[in-house]
């Protein structure tokens, strides 16, 4: 049937309303044709049917036809003249705008329907998603809330509440927003996204005991006490909470830009800077410094360059991909580093609690041996009193980097070590040694002082029985962040 014999074909049973419900029912049901035209039908009988084209309309924004569904619910809310029926055709104009990414027009549609109907739940949402857009966070927080308290159930306002909720740093409020949302939508993949950023964000609970290790901060705070210089510019690579910033502005720089890449530490950052009164010196950008750029995040390139980003075992947080591109363009000539030298030590150990942690068999009448693969990497912040190791080689040095000088992003190592004791060679034990500057130190030996970083636990294939004087090869390779062992007898 053509649109044109849709007009004089005669009308559903009824009066015009029931056939306009019965119109909708289909649209829900799917039959998007039928549904236009039911609604065509409606408008043969009275062209000036404001149901009839605030229907059309919807299928028109459906199809993809934004225009005439823009003109269709405008004559739709004109032919209403107010009431319920009006607000819902002006609502659905402004998310009309909204999908168009019209928002000051949508906005001025929101508007106009609370003007009306100030309880209008979407309305208010919608408007909050429109003030998001706009950048107007608390604005969008407030009409959230709003939403909210207007409809408790309402996915959309849940998910966005939680999510500021995260950027405002209330993360336990967050996840239970997003958890209320996940449930009531089980299958919004975004929804899950967020909470898994969130939840996420538990991982990082380990910069506590980094901002509680007193022998670093006082060996870093020594060498930037010497180091800075007034009038520096100082690079901070790796924010965390900004104290290293601080100490840098404390110590006389003119100015310290700090990069950090998880936003939500660079925000906590700016909030703990702001509380300790130097904000005007110190700014947090909440980027990688792979994407830094002078000009743009840095006024020129910076005088010294502060970079903790040690791992356990020396390389895991990127050190050298970091160094290596941030020497090349985000330094002047002469810049200094801090800290200047790094090593990463080891010794060889017999750990009966090991095995525990690095090697599986028979379960419960299975065989999951074949997951044995998967201890070839090395355990990382491992607590090696707990391992209760005993040592059977002294300690020796297995990388060492002059970060002052020209670094390469990977490199290759053979030691040879002998065996001081006898015992079964379960591991090898690693730990940083950090040269701050030539007066400030620290080492994470585990048989000295506690560390935060703890030691990283290299698993010996094998684990081969040692005597007193065996020697052993201890063969490595290095790219960037991934260093690889083989450990074998001579
Ligand atoms: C070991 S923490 C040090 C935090 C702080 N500087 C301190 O010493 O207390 C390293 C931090 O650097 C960040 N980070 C690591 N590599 C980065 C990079 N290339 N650009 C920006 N941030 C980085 C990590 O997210 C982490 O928060």
């Amino acid at each position: 049937m053509s649109e044109e014999d849709a007009g004089q074909a005669a009308a559903p049973a009824g009066d015009l309303e029931a056939a306009l419900g019965a119109a909708w029912a289909q649209l829900r049901a799917g039959d998007v044709d039928g549904a236009r035209l039911a609604g065509l039908r409606i408008l043969g009988r009275d062209p000036e049917h404001g149901g009839a084209k605030r229907l059309l309309g919807g299928i028109a924004a459906h199809n993809g036809d934004l225009e005439s569904a823009r003109l269709l619910l405008a004559e739709a809310a004109a032919a209403a003249g107010g009431g319920e029926e009006a607000a819902r055709a002006v609502h659905e104009l402004g998310c009309l705008a909204f999908a168009q990414q019209d928002y000051e027009a949508a906005a001025a549609r929101f508007l106009e329907v609370l003007e009306a109907r100030p309880d209008h739940a979407d309305a208010v949402a919608n408007l909050a998603s429109v003030r998001l857009v706009q950048g107007r966070h608390e604005e969008a927080r407030t009409l959230f809330e709003r939403a909210l308290a207007l409809s408790p159930g309402n996915v959309q306002v849940l998910s966005a509440l939680g999510r500021l909720a995260a950027q405002a740093g209330d993360y336990a409020r967050s996840l239970r927003l997003l958890a209320q949302a996940s449930a009531l939508a089980p299958a919004d993949g975004q929804i899950e996204q967020a909470v898994a950023q969130v939840a996420g964000l538990h991982r990082l609970a380990w910069h506590f005991p980094m901002m509680n290790d007193a022998r670093r901060n006082r060996a870093f705070r020594s060498a930037i006490e010497r180091r800075v210089r007034p009038g520096d510019l100082v690079l901070e690579i790796g924010t965390g909470s900004g104290l290293l910033a601080m100490m840098a502005a404390r110590a006389g720089a003119e100015r310290v830009i700090s990069l950090e890449l998880v936003p939500q530490l660079a925000e906590l950052a700016r909030g703990v800077i702001a509380r300790n009164g130097y904000a005007d010196r110190v700014e947090v950008l909440p980027i990688s410094s792979r994407v830094a750029q002078v000009g743009e995040h840095l006024p020129r390139p910076a005088d010294l360059l502060i970079a903790e980003v040690l791992d356990a075992n020396l390389l895991g947080e990127d050190l050298l991909g970091t160094l290596v591109d941030a020497r090349e363009r985000l330094l002047a000539p002469g810049a200094g580093v801090l800290p200047e030298r790094v090593r990463l030590m080891g010794r060889l150990v017999e750990s009966e609690v090991l095995e525990r942690y690095v090697s599986v068999g028979e379960v419960e009448g299975f065989d999951l041996s074949a997951f044995e693969r998967l201890a070839l990497a090395p355990l990382m912040r491992f607590d090696s009193v707990r391992l209760g190791n005993r040592a059977l080689s002294a300690p020796f040095e297995v990388i060492d980097l002059d970060l002052t000088g020209p670094l390469a992003l990977s490199g290759s190592r053979r030691i040879e070590v002998a065996a001081e004791a006898a015992g079964r060679l379960d591991a090898l034990v690693l730990w940083i040694d950090i040269e701050v500057d030539g007066e400030a130190g620290y080492s994470g030996d585990p048989e000295g002082a506690w560390s935060s970083w703890h030691q990283a636990v290299q698993p010996v294939a094998g684990r081969p029985a040692l005597e007193p004087g065996r020697r052993i090869a201890v063969g490595l390779e290095w790219h960037r962040r991934f260093a690889f062992f083989d450990i074998g007898l001579l």
